[in-house]
């Protein structure tokens, strides 16, 4: 009998994603309550939705945290099968899209985007309008240029490569916005609406010592 404590991988929900979810998405009527989540790693977000009846997607490149996050679904949670799916992807291979039960209406992006190439990103932003429904909410956490891993990037080929192995992402792609570049982003692709806005500063614990982080996260309403 498996209980919480079996669950595998990355153990808790971003505090961020937890007050969307309470301060935000249960005061929304919708329609579909299909959320999908990209970088989902162990499905550590998408619980929440899934224990409040909305039917998850999560993608992710990592073979291991899908093969967790199937585990975490269906034997710690023992979740409905019809209620979660997760697949294992690059989305930055926008072949997913056919791969995906659509329509979603709501889309989380939380602590993923630094990991895309700015080119990468906006071809994702451009093409996620075929797997949403018209209007639903949305979610992103990403890095702006005051976190302390600024000091550590190199540009090769007009992408920025972390190059410390303090917090584990040596050699990642580290992208980070300003809040104006990312919402011009999000207008123009999402159309998004009764948005806010949160600075969040904060220092956090890595293996190899403290870490600054600087994100900034961003919910409301898209219309497409
Ligand atoms: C920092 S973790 C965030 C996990 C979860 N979203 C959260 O907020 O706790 C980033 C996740 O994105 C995944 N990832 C990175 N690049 C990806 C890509 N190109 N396609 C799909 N997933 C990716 C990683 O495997 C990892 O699970």
């Amino acid at each position: 009998m498996y209980q919480l404590k079996h669950w595998k991988g990355l153990k808790f929900p971003d505090i961020y994603i937890v007050r969307f979810f309470f301060k935000y998405v249960l005061k929304q009527n919708l329609d579909v309550k299909r959320v999908l989540e990209l970088g989902c790693g162990s499905g550590n977000n998408l619980y929440l939705f899934n224990i409040y009846d909305f039917e998850v997607q999560g993608i992710d490149i990592s073979e291991e945290n899908i093969k967790n996050a199937i585990f975490n679904f269906s034997k710690v949670l023992k979740a409905s099968p019809q209620t979660y799916h997760f697949l294992q992807h690059d989305i930055t291979k926008l072949d997913f899209l056919q791969k995906v039960k659509t329509p979603n209406d709501i889309l989380l992006l939380p602590n993923i985007v630094y990991y895309l190439s700015k080119k990468d990103f906006e071809k994702i932003l451009r093409n996620i309008n075929k797997i949403l429904t018209s209007n639903g909410l949305f979610f992103i956490r990403f890095r702006s240029p005051r976190d302390g891993r600024n000091l550590c990037r190199e540009s090769l080929n007009g992408v920025q490569i972390l190059k410390t192995s303090k917090t584990g992402e040596f050699n990642t792609i580290q992208t980070f916005y300003e809040e104006f570049e990312m919402v011009e982003l999000l207008k123009k692709y999402l159309n998004i609406s009764d948005f806010k806005v949160f600075h969040v500063y904060e220092e956090v614990e890595t293996l190899n010592g403290k870490v600054f982080n600087s994100d900034i996260v961003i919910w409301g309403k898209y219309n497409l």
